[in-house]
């Protein structure tokens, strides 16, 4: 039955006037593809995937640029050609899988996530998203459908390390970024070298704003809210905006034992105030704010040497890039006068800017239309996590679909998403796509 066949069928029943909204649900669920992925496949997939830099934890550290990503890629490029894809690793190292369209000077619909992984990471973070992608190309494969636009899978390299692959793609990432080193220990520029890029060409893999129909990302919520509210999908109505800084801390390293208390340049001491400062700063404001030290290291670093020198990381986030601002700033007037207490001095080298990125509200729409079809509850809701899908709504619309995370806990050996939830958040991948497909430019 049509659509068309479906409205004409219920309104004679009269229950169209009295239900508009049902109505119409019901009608687009006739309407919707019977397509389906294959849940077990894809399971199956994110087990083998864990495998590659496994560790005792029962998670993975697959850092980007390491041995174990270069191998996992390897392996996800098969899976790209098994599912007929055309691959290529663009020149700043990512994967891309093409699938042509029936009319293939569309412009492409772009759809995928990233598999390296954090130090002491998971097996979902990026994992599911990435698979996901490739099963939905799979399905469209064994079930010989072509859509209109040229469909592309990308998997993005170093995500973790500060979306490097996609910011390459979306014209964001600076040449001066390419000499940071990343968790691996190579600098991003070796990175890309690494694993089959070519820094000779990274301008080669830029787009512009409009060359992409719609870019789409399942990915798993890393939060507790879907699975406390018992709600099957996450429609991402925006993600986070994220600034990060290394800092250092200047002081005068002495004799731990011989320099009385109060006559030290304590570049520890320092740090350690700094470290309260930002969380106060952050808490003194309503909002979803956060701010966060997550690394720190003392020079030169013996029991016996009052650190002369400390450096640290400082990331801030917030859904309003304005906000983040102006914590800044704060933090920043506040570090002068911590310094100014025993002689130290703050210098802040800002090393990554993300800026917020909101969804495209037809794809939300189309997201949760896709939800519904399928009889799972939808909820709209944030993003406290970066994503790739960030840097791609810089160059057209953007949609992400959040599957739940059990008890809320990512970047961590312990984070686990259920089978069933998995497969819900590719099939809605697969309608959401081909409701895009049939509708966008
Ligand atoms: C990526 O996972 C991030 O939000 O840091
Ligand atoms: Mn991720
Ligand atoms: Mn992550």
């Amino acid at each position: 039955m049509s659509r068309r066949d479906a409205l004409a069928f219920l309104s004679t029943t009269g229950i169209a006037a009295l239900l508009p909204r049902q109505l119409d649900l019901l009608s687009r669920a006739f309407a919707s593809s019977p397509l389906r992925v294959n849940g077990a496949r894809l399971n199956d997939r994110l087990g083998a995937l864990a495998a590659f830099g496994k560790n005792a934890q029962g998670g993975v550290t697959r850092v980007a640029y390491s041995d174990a990503d270069r191998q996992a890629r390897e392996w996800t490029l098969s899976l790209m050609r098994d599912a007929g894809l055309q691959t290529e690793v663009d020149a700043a190292g990512n994967l891309i899988g093409r699938r042509a369209g029936r009319d293939d000077a569309r412009k492409p619909i772009l759809f995928g996530s990233h598999i390296d992984s954090v130090p002491e990471g998971g097996n979902y973070d990026g994992d599911v998203g990435s698979l996901s992608a490739i099963e939905v190309a799979k399905a469209l494969q064994e079930s010989g459908t072509q859509t209109r636009h040229p469909l592309e899978v990308v998997i993005f390299q170093n995500e973790e390390g500060g979306l490097i692959g996609s910011r390459a793609i979306s014209g964001e990432l600076a040449a001066k970024e390419l000499a940071l080193i990343s968790q691996s220990g190579k600098s991003i520029g070796e990175g890309i070298t690494f694993i089959g890029g070519d820094l000779t060409r990274l301008e080669s893999v830029k787009r512009s704003k409009g060359d992409i129909a719609a870019y789409v990302e399942v990915h798993i919520e890393q939060g507790g809210t879907l699975e406390r509210t018992k709600t099957d999908i996450g429609v991402v109505e925006g993600i986070v905006g994220i600034d990060r800084w290394d800092v250092t801390v200047e002081g005068f390293a002495n004799h731990a034992g011989t320099t009385p208390m109060d006559q030290r340049h304590d570049a520890m001491l320092s740090a350690a105030r700094f470290t309260l400062a930002v969380n106060r700063i952050v808490t003194s404001i309503p909002g979803r704010q956060v701010g966060t030290i997550g690394r720190i290291a003392a020079f030169p670093g013996a029991p016996n040497v009052i650190p002369g020198k400390v450096v640290l990381t400082l990331e801030l986030r917030d859904l309003d890039a304005a906000k983040i601002r102006r914590l800044f700033d704060r933090i920043v007037a506040e570090s002068k006068a911590i310094g100014a207490e025993n002689g130290t001095t703050f210098a802040f080298n800002e090393t990554n800017v993300h800026l917020p990125a909101l969804t495209d509200h037809r794809i939300q729409a189309a997201i949760m239309r896709a939800s519904h079809d399928l009889r799972l509850s939808t909820r709209i809701m944030p993003s406290g996590a970066g994503h790739d899908a960030q840097s791609m709504a810089r160059l057209g619309p953007a949609g992400m679909i959040f599957v739940p995370s059990v008890g809320g806990i990512s970047h961590s050996p312990k984070e686990f998403s259920r089978p069933e939830d998995i497969e819900n958040g590719a099939n809605v991948l697969l309608q959401t796509l081909l409701a895009l497909d049939a509708d966008f430019e």
